[in-house]
């Protein structure tokens, strides 16, 4: 049984959670050829850790320019030299598909009286184009970008703006990531948060512990409503 409870509204996590990071490389797969996932995992991982480190230099700049440095390294590492590839993958990240669970999910959510948001790395241009090409934009009350404030995940402003914005108490918010450190940090700022491990990661070894576990967001609505 979630320990998952009286929450008022569902704060989601774009990237990785709403929205499939692997689906650029997926479509041109066949032109990456074996190289695709190590691909993608790296351009990634690469995204994450510029966000990490930009923050801790306080040199801010947004995802969209972060992704582009992410996707120019993991390139160069597979050497691959190709402008159209990159420009093509990039074209890709702007307009994500939604995971299968994601537009069903938040309806039900919706039907159950909650309010529903993003809060995201995702610069404010990105999760427009995003949450408009996956017709997810109905059925979400906020779209919150990290631009607001300066600085990423998992910042404790960046949660902030997600109680400002709601006017709610922080454990009145269930926050929804697939990122397991954005999981814990948001446990520690005071959310009440559901891990959806679509990538089987093990917990992280750090502050904050999340009050579900889930496969897929299919299992939210019983427990949040
Ligand atoms: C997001 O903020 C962390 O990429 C993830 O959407």
């Amino acid at each position: 049984m979630s320990e998952i409870k009286n929450v008022k509204a569902c704060v989601f996590d774009a990237y990785g959670t709403l929205f499939d990071i692997h689906a650029p490389t997926a479509a041109i797969a066949n032109e990456l050829g074996d190289k695709a996932q190590s691909l993608s995992d790296m351009w990634r991982g690469k995204q994450l850790q510029y966000t990490w480190l930009r923050s801790l230099m306080g040199k801010y700049t947004d995802f969209w320019q972060v992704t582009g440095d992410g996707l120019d390294y993991a390139l160069a590492a597979h050497d691959i030299d190709n402008a159209d590839i990159r420009n093509r993958l990039m074209d890709l990240y702007m307009t994500l598909d939604a995971y299968p669970d994601a537009m069903s999910t938040l309806q039900q959510l919706k039907d159950a009286n909650l309010a529903t948001g993003i809060l995201s790395n995702g610069s404010p241009k990105m999760l427009a184009a995003a949450v408009e090409a996956s017709g997810l934009k109905p059925h979400l009350d906020q779209v919150l970008s990290v631009q607001e404030v300066g600085i990423f995940k998992p910042a404790p402003q960046v949660y902030q703006m997600a109680v400002d914005r709601f006017g709610l108490e922080r454990n009145e918010i269930c926050f929804v990531s697939a990122n397991a450190w954005d999981a814990s940090g948001a446990a520690d700022f005071g959310f009440q948060v559901a891990h959806l491990n679509r990538f089987n990661q093990p917990p992280e070894g750090l502050p904050g512990k999340p009050k579900a576990i889930m496969k897929s967001l299919s299992e939210l609505p019983p427990v949040v409503r």
